[in-house]
């Protein structure tokens, strides 16, 4: 590292400054992973803590003692999720059915993939509430209550991209907010759900593009 560096900055005040820019991390590189120079705690718990702690509870699965959220109110919060996923599902169905005539064509192709990728969602999410110890809610009882994207047919074409948007707008800002609030308590949930989030900012543009193609 230091033969590239000196290659790259000649200049002796850029090299003393980079000099004292290394120490720094370095030093604040040996506090972190040795953990023994600013405390006597070690930073990581010791292997025999951790085994011990995976001994116990091991009916709780993924769920580890240091698991940062409570799993019921996480579980809780994906069913809402899976519920909205499941609706997006049903509503793009629709949309793809009724979507007739040549000139939809492209907007049908965009329905039927969005519903697949609606379901892809759905099981992902339904996967993590079991893995979480939880169980999903699939029951058609009650789904659109739960559903935080509304389930609405549109008389013609425009009308069924328009709702398609509106539906995809609100995934997009309650998912956002699901993952700030799952923050570090819970990061597998939340990259589930960063994941989730890009694709449902996809399927905006897309409709948006539809939009546009249709000069609606
Ligand atoms: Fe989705
Ligand atoms: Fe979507």
């Amino acid at each position: 590292m230091l033969a590239i560096r000196k290659s790259h900055f000649s200049n002796r005040r850029v090299e003393k400054a980079m000099d004292g820019f290394f120490n720094i991390l370095l030093d604040s590189f040996q506090r972190t992973s040795g953990g023994q120079t600013m405390t006597d705690q070690p930073f990581l718990t010791d292997v025999k803590t951790l085994r011990e702690r995976a001994r116990r509870h091991m009916d709780r699965g993924a769920v580890t003692a240091n698991y940062g959220a409570d799993p019921k109110v996480v579980t809780d919060i994906l069913n809402e999720a899976l519920a909205t996923e499941l609706v997006c599902v049903l509503r793009y169905k629709r949309h793809f059915f009724m979507a007739s005539g040549s000139n939809a064509q492209s907007a049908a192709a965009e329905f039927l993939e969005h519903a697949n990728q609606e379901q892809q969602h759905a099981d992902q999410i339904a996967a993590r509430i079991v893995q979480l110890g939880g169980e999903p809610d699939f029951s058609p009882e009650g789904l659109a209550t739960r559903s935080h994207a509304e389930y609405v047919e549109g008389d013609s074409l425009i009308d069924m991209i328009k709702e398609d948007l509106v539906a995809e707008r609100i995934a997009i800002d309650s998912y956002r907010e699901i993952i700030a609030w799952l923050g570090t308590r819970d990061p597998t949930t939340r990259r589930m759900m960063e994941e989730v989030l890009a694709v449902e900012e996809e399927h905006a543009e897309d409709l948006l593009g539809l939009l546009d193609e249709y000069n609606a």
